[in-house]
């Protein structure tokens, strides 16, 4: 159901898809103050991680390392895919690039579009018409995800018809399970195949259903480069930190209920990844 702002009204108890929309929304309601509403990732280890949901309207210095670097590798007319509520997009348009945001959550959209960013509904690959063409497209916050697995190449072909001459594509993949020294922690004995995970989000008494459990797809660079395959991308740099998962936002508390067993913090490794279409 549609309401006066172009956003769809929060169903009693959101799906998958609804997730992340939602819990912008929470954020956004909470003015950016931490200990409001979190997302909760339950992994198929056992593990928990929780992560405040105002990180996504966090600045610059909570923010990984990596996307930082992509952030400053942007040029020339900029494409943020899976924008959320636009933290990058607004850093990169002060940067003094102009932006374009695209999500396929309408609800994040809505959350952009008051923060002032052109945010658009849509995703890869299908882009929605009328986007225009672009020097960089941006996967920051882990965005790399999207461009792995079956549609990873018809996302890339589909960048390359909106990209002007010498495009880029930076962004940040996302690794999880390592320690701080960013060794793996997985178990290889007791891990085999994919490991998956699901969540839900709890903000105030209300709580999502646990999401389907979904395969953690992340593309390692032999995945990407697989992508990149005949379609014009060449992977041009890569650089690789080890951050913890969510940054510690002041005041934050488990005050919502769950998540007092839950790690707020864990290792990740950030890998920046930069693309040239060189075809
Ligand atoms: C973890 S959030 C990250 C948001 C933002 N990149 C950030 O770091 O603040 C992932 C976002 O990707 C969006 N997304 C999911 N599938 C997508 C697709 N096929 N194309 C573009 N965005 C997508 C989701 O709606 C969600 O807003």
């Amino acid at each position: 159901m549609l309401i006066e702002d172009g956003s769809e009204a929060l169903p009693d108890q959101p799906t998958v898809d609804d997730i992340y929309g939602y819990a912008f929304r929470a954020g956004e309601e909470a003015g950016g103050r931490p200990g409001v509403a979190r997302l909760i990732y339950e992994f198929s280890t056992g593990a928990l991680v929780s992560e405040d949901v105002t990180r996504y309207f966090a600045d610059q210095e909570y923010w990984w390392p990596g996307d930082v670097l992509a952030c400053g590798q942007a040029a020339g007319r900029v494409l943020v895919v899976g924008c959320g509520v636009g933290r990058h997009a607004t850093a990169v348009a002060q940067a003094g690039h102009d932006v374009v945001g695209l999500d396929p959550s309408s609800q994040a959209v809505a959350v952009a579009r008051r923060r002032g960013v052109d945010a658009r509904i849509g995703g890869i690959p299908d882009l929605p018409d009328g986007l225009g063409t672009f020097d960089t497209f941006l996967f920051a916050g882990g965005g790399l995800f999207l461009l792995s697995g079956p549609n990873g190449q018809k996302a890339l072909r589909a960048l390359a018809e909106v990209a002007n001459r010498g495009a880029r594509i930076v962004g940040t993949n996302v690794i999880p399970f390592v320690d701080e020294t960013g060794t793996s922690t997985r178990d290889s004995s007791r891990q085999a195949g994919p490991v998956r995970h699901r969540m839900r989000v709890k903000h105030g008494s209300r709580l999502t259903a646990w999401s389907r459990w979904e395969p953690i797809d992340r593309p390692t660079m032999a995945q990407l480069e697989i992508s990149a395959r005949d379609t014009g991308w060449s992977i041009e740099e890569t650089h690789r930190t080890v951050s913890p998962f969510a940054p510690e936002l002041e005041h934050t508390t488990n005050s919502a209920g769950i998540g007092d067993d839950v790690m707020e913090t864990g290792s990740v490794a950030v890998v920046m990844v930069r693309m040239r279409l060189v075809g």
